[in-house]
């Protein structure tokens, strides 16, 4: 067996070897010219980056920059509809999947409303997401992370707080063994010691070496946390560099950020 086959052994073979912009062939997750419509509304225009294995990276822009829409082309949701570009995440050719395939490739999207299921225990909210797989944490490993999330195991998890609803959608993609975390607005509607608690628990997937993109109103608090940084602007990447340069360039912050 050569590397290559050894590499991509019981993986996607891809189609085609990644091509890459900045990061190379071995980016661990790379977004390639994407171009994402809603129906004939041309958004997302030509989108690429790289993400690190491990890395934070925090994309910002301004409201309907195309934050949102550029995790859910990168999700395979349905909306908007992805037609040119190319998505690898571990060698796997995002791009030629169905979102219930990129979420088995490990791909994640905690969506800005959480989608918790109303009706269900926080237990149960957690065991469904091990059911659709593949079988990321256990139970107990969870609930030794997210002790909040342990003393309510059998409350129905939509009466919990907005923090505690966040802890859970982020132990939902941990339940389904995630490789690419994909936040949008996680810390919206929280108040800023809860921000705290959500930013720690963050800090501490980094440290388990997952790869994570954060989208967030607050910038601030993203930059913070992350490493990297790209910023989108009618769809566009507009900088793509570190956290640090944008929290020390006012022009940046100023022109698409309003910080
Ligand atoms: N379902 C949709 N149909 C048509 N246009 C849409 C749809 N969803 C979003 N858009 C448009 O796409 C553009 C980008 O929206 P998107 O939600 O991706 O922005 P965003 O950067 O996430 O903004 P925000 O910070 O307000 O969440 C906006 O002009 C928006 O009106
Ligand atoms: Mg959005």
């Amino acid at each position: 067996m050569t590397l290559f086959e050894d590499q991509f052994a019981g993986r996607h073979a891809p189609s085609v070897p990644p091509k890459r912009s900045q990061g190379g062939a071995h980016a661990y997750f790379s977004a390639w010219n994407l171009h994402a419509y809603y129906g004939e509304s041309y958004i997302v225009q030509g989108v690429s980056f790289d993400v690190r294995e491990g890395e934070i990276l925090a994309l910002l822009g301004r409201n309907g920059a195309g934050k949102t829409s550029t995790l859910r082309a990168i999700a395979r949701a349905g909306d908007p509809q992805l037609r040119r570009g190319e998505i690898w995440l571990d060698h796997a050719p995002i791009h030629e999947m169905e979102s219930y395939q990129a979420a088995r490739s490990g791909i994640q999207l905690v969506p800005e409303d959480r989608r918790i299921i109303p009706g269900l225990t926080v237990e149960e909210n957690l065991q469904l997401a091990q059911i659709a797989g593949p079988h990321g944490w256990s139970l107990d490993r969870i609930y030794d992370h997210f002790p909040r999330l342990a003393e309510r195991a059998k409350q129905d998890a939509v009466t919990m707080s907005g923090g505690e609803q966040q802890m859970l959608a982020v132990a939902r993609a941990l339940a389904r063994d995630v490789k690419l975390l994909l936040l949008d607005e996680p810390y919206e509607g929280l108040a800023p010691v809860i921000v705290q608690e959500i930013e720690r628990i963050l800090v501490n997937v980094k440290e388990l070496g997952i790869t994570t993109v954060i989208v967030e109103q607050n910038a601030v608090a993203a930059l913070h946390l992350a490493d990297r940084a790209v910023i989108l602007d009618m769809g566009e990447v507009v900088f793509d560099g570190t956290a640090q340069e944008v929290l020390d360039n006012e022009e940046l912050r100023q022109n698409y950020l309003a910080i």
